[in-house]
């Protein structure tokens, strides 16, 4: 406690003007936040404005960026080829209703990467990409029922609002995890349309689909858990997933929204090998541009001709498709995913080697250009032990402590986890293994108590 009294204070004397402007845009903004999780006690620090791998406040604080926009950034803050990019297709308009070239080259780019996608539609968001294709799949496959893994998060539309974040007390069974809706506001009733399962469990989902047989059309996994930090599937338990989706006639969604494009450039389909029938796709294909897309399989893709809706004002913009295209095909090359991953590696073994030589317990979970720590016994291996193991107030402390290093580990809470960006160098991770040596010691000694 004394710990995080010391820490908060630190970070309230470095932030005075954040807390003011804070307070302004609470006034007018429900939480003081565009989207509710980044509304944080004591308050955000406000953004002034950023570049390369650099935030800075409103307090003249910078901030070594880890966090990268929750992922969507990839490429880095303002990346040269991404501006020029943009500003050449603000002079040609920015939003065109009628289909423009950009949408074939931009969907070739996506099918590139992703070997079984075979046509592609574009969105604004996460969320919408889960939604559409969830959609699709429930109109090819006729049949109502999706079903998601507990606590994998795939944005926030009705259908994927349940038992993302579950509390302790009400998780039921292990292998028939309860069904909790989140949020207010969504109808009860939308719970009868989706089943949960365990991830890593291939028993439980083969005994739920039993139980299910032809009420399930859709099955929705983000195949690295990335809100629980960071749990990879074992053993071949994707490829397991595809076999009884094959076997039930269900359509396999991989929601790559974080995934996409980061752990490999085709995304975790190529990572483990995995052929999904859909993908669903936003953040860092976009560098920063609010873009995302879905594809797949032609014959469940043609379903959006045959009456699955999807529509959209703003989907395939010239804007962030041209920035989609840029950093797909300049950006994201072979050498730069080597130098992400080699980073990637760099700080994952940095942070093992001070939590060892301090004697913080703890692990590093780190595929490519995403990494997470984790202050627990042993590594997390799905919600339930995150919700068990990971002491999210002692997360607290490591998290402001590296704020008031002037290094953004992660985005804001223990779920979360870092993005290395093309733009960070190995000086730049060194800076951060430098500001959690300069923690760890502390930490260490708020653990042993
Ligand atoms: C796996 C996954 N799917 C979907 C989404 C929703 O994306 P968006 O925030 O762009 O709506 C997220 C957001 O973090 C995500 O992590």
């Amino acid at each position: 406690m004394e710990l995080w009294t010391d820490i908060e204070s630190e970070y309230r004397e470095r932030t005075p003007t954040s807390k003011d402007d804070y307070e302004e845009i609470y006034r007018h903004v429900p939480a003081g936040v565009a989207s509710t999780y980044r509304a944080w006690d004591p308050y955000p620090f406000i953004v002034e404005r950023a570049a390369g791998v650099t935030l800075h406040d409103v307090d003249g604080n910078s901030y070594l960026d880890f966090d990268m926009n929750n992922g969507a950034g990839m490429v880095g803050h303002a990346h040269p080829k991404v501006t020029e990019a943009i500003t050449e297709q603000l002079h040609d308009g920015t939003l065109f209703t009628h289909p423009h070239n950009l949408l074939a080259k931009a969907a070739k780019e996506l099918k590139k990467r992703w070997e079984p996608v075979d046509l592609v539609r574009f969105t604004n968001s996460g969320t919408e990409s889960t939604m559409h294709a969830i959609r699709t799949a429930r109109a090819y496959s006729g049949r109502d029922k999706l079903l998601k893994i507990e606590g994998s998060y795939h944005g926030v539309h009705d259908y994927v609002l349940i038992s993302k974040s579950t509390p302790e007390g009400k998780l039921g069974h292990p292998e028939r995890p309860a069904k909790v809706i989140e949020s207010e506001g969504v109808p009860k009733k939308t719970a009868e349309t989706v089943e949960v399962a365990p991830w890593n469990d291939l028993d439980a989902v083969e005994a739920i689909l039993k139980d299910h047989v032809n009420e399930i059309g859709a099955l929705i996994v983000e195949p690295i858990v990335m809100n629980v930090g960071m749990t990879q599937p074992y053993g071949d338990f994707l490829q397991g997933l595809r076999d009884l989706c094959d076997e039930h006639n269900i359509v396999y969604i991989f929601d790559e929204v974080k995934t996409g494009v980061k752990i490999a450039p085709g995304g975790a389909a190529e990572y483990y090998g995995i052929e999904p029938d859909l993908v669903t796709m936003a953040k860092s294909i976009g560098g920063n541009f609010p873009v995302g897309a879905f594809g797949g399989r032609e014959e469940v893709m043609r379903e959006i001709e045959n009456g699955a809706a999807h529509f959209g004002t703003y989907n395939g913009s010239p804007l962030v498709l041209c920035a989609m295209v840029t950093v797909l095909q300049e950006i994201l090359t072979d050498d730069a995913y080597e130098h992400v991953n080699d980073l990637g590696e760099s700080l994952a073994e940095g942070y093992q080697d001070i939590m060892e030589d301090t004697g913080i317990t703890g692990h590093v979970e780190n595929v490519n250009s995403q990494g997470t720590v984790s202050f627990s016994e042993e590594t997390i291996t799905d919600y339930r032990d995150y919700v068990a193991n990971v002491d999210v107030g002692f997360h607290e402390n490591y998290w402001f402590a590296m704020l008031n290093q002037g290094v953004l580990p992660h985005p804001h809470d223990a779920s979360q986890q870092w993005t290395i960006s093309v733009q960070h160098s190995q000086a730049d991770i060194d800076e951060h293994l430098e500001a959690f040596k300069a923690v760890a010691p502390r930490l260490a000694n708020e653990q042993e108590t």
